[in-house]
């Protein structure tokens, strides 16, 4: 039997995350004096042995990440944090950023320790409007007791596109500029907001920082997958009885999540097809049900760990349907700077629609995925790159649902 682990969510349910004294009781800010008590090097050593990577999605060494920034003799430094979750069907951040905000400034405040920042902006999504305030309140009450120190927090919200969860685009969207990703490299972490170095983490990530100072990188890299070790907080939602919300060690398998977690499928159906990590993730046929949702499994699987949604599908569910509705949503949400994904959503969806109408050939389905191979490779960003995942793997495990609607 899989078990729930509460890392990042450690404090659900057990304090009132509108005070600040209720975050202190329980251990808070103790992390951050602890780690302001070492070297700033001693820091970012311990978060790289702790073996932590990234929670929105690419996986990247948070320690490194941090190093880069660390070891640039630079005055002004930023420390940034990814807010802006707008992945379809995933809400881990929101249910984060609701009970435990504390949480999340001590991890951007043990950051800007190591790397030597004096300002932070969390980016928060448009469309929660309601954890602005929260997070106003939270930056308040912090500044007020003076557990910052010398660390200014600002809150800015964004517009409503998906694109600003990338790095770049959410950079220039602090900016004030309109929010389309910039070429890479240079990477914020040597050059990012006003092209100073920045480290863009998201809220899960940042999450995570405290337990790690507190209870030591050993604790850390002991739990879960050995190469992508921690927890993760998973979305459930589809046709699953439990749609609901979870944390779990990393070598927990995606059978235990849909069927011991979420209790199996609505109806007593037949489970059909997975899709892991939101839109931009691939999708799992009952074959690869055993594979544990750590960051490498899910990519030897051919799918993504991507913000950790998983989006259930019934036997009865037409998968041509759900893959063309996700093709309109890249297809809207495309910025349009790079040509590759401005055109490739647009083709995509319309060879789904074609083929989804019984007008397709098997020479549409055979484009469609040389035109994805293409986007992963020529697009700008990882909306681009990642938005033919779900067609690709589709054809690849459902070839037979494409069959089916070709005439
Ligand atoms: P990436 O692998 O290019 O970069 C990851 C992080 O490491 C970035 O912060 C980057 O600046 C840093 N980095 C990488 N190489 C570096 C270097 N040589 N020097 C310094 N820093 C370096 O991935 P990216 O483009 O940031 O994100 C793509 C991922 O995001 C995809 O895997 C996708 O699954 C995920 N995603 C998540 C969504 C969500 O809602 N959470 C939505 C869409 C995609």
């Amino acid at each position: 039997m899989a078990e729930e682990l509460r890392v990042v969510l450690r404090n659900l349910g057990k304090i009132n995350p509108t005070k600040i004294d209720d975050y202190l009781d329980a251990g808070g800010y103790q992390a951050l004096e602890k780690a302001r008590g070492m070297s700033k090097a001693e820091v970012i050593e311990e978060v790289k042995k702790s073996g932590l990577r990234g929670r929105g999605g690419a996986g990247f060494n948070t320690g490194q990440k941090w190093f880069f920034a660390h070891s640039l003799q630079v005055e002004e430094k930023y420390v940034v944090c990814n807010a802006d979750e707008g992945e379809p069907g995933t809400y881990k951040d929101r249910i984060i950023m609701e009970n435990d905000p504390h949480s999340l400034l001590e991890g951007m405040a043990i950051c800007a320790y190591a790397i030597g920042s004096r300002k932070g902006f969390i980016y928060c999504r448009g469309e929660y409007p309601h954890l602005v305030q929260t997070l106003k309140n939270t930056v308040a009450q912090a500044k007020e007791k003076g557990v910052l120190g010398d660390f200014d927090i600002e809150v800015r919200m964004g517009a409503g596109a998906y694109v600003c969860g990338e790095e770049t685009a959410l950079i220039e969207s602090l900016e004030g500029n309109r929010g389309e990703p910039r070429y890479r490299p240079p990477y914020p972490p040597v050059s990012g907001l006003w092209k100073k170095p920045t480290i863009v983490n998201n809220v899960e990530t940042f999450a995570n920082i405290a337990p790690i100072m507190e209870k030591g990188s050993a604790w850390f890299a002991g739990i879960g997958a050995a190469n992508f070790p921690g927890t993760k907080v998973l979305t459930l939602t589809g046709d699953v009885k439990n749609t609901t919300f979870i944390e779990v060690p990393t070598d927990t398998t995606v059978r235990e999540v849909i069927f011991q977690f979420g209790q199996g499928i609505t109806g007593d159906k037949k489970f059909k097809a997975v899709q892991i990590g939101g839109t931009s993730g691939g999708f799992l046929p009952e074959t690869l049900l055993d594979t544990p949702i750590d960051f490498d499994s899910m990519r030897k699987a051919g799918a993504t760990l991507g913000s950790g949604a998983v989006f259930v599908l019934a036997e009865d569910r037409d998968i041509l349907d759900v893959v063309t509705r996700i093709a309109k949503f890249f297809e809207h949400e495309s910025c349009g700077k790079c040509a590759p994904c401005r055109e490739g959503t647009m083709r995509i969806r319309a060879l789904l629609e074609k083929i989804n109408s019984m007008q397709g050939s098997k020479e549409d389905v055979a484009l469609l995925e040389k035109l994805g191979r293409v986007m992963a490779g020529a697009c700008l960003c990882g909306l681009g790159q990642a938005a033919p995942t779900p067609v690709i793997t589709t054809i690849h495990h459902f070839g037979i649902d494409y069959d089916a609607k070709i005439q």
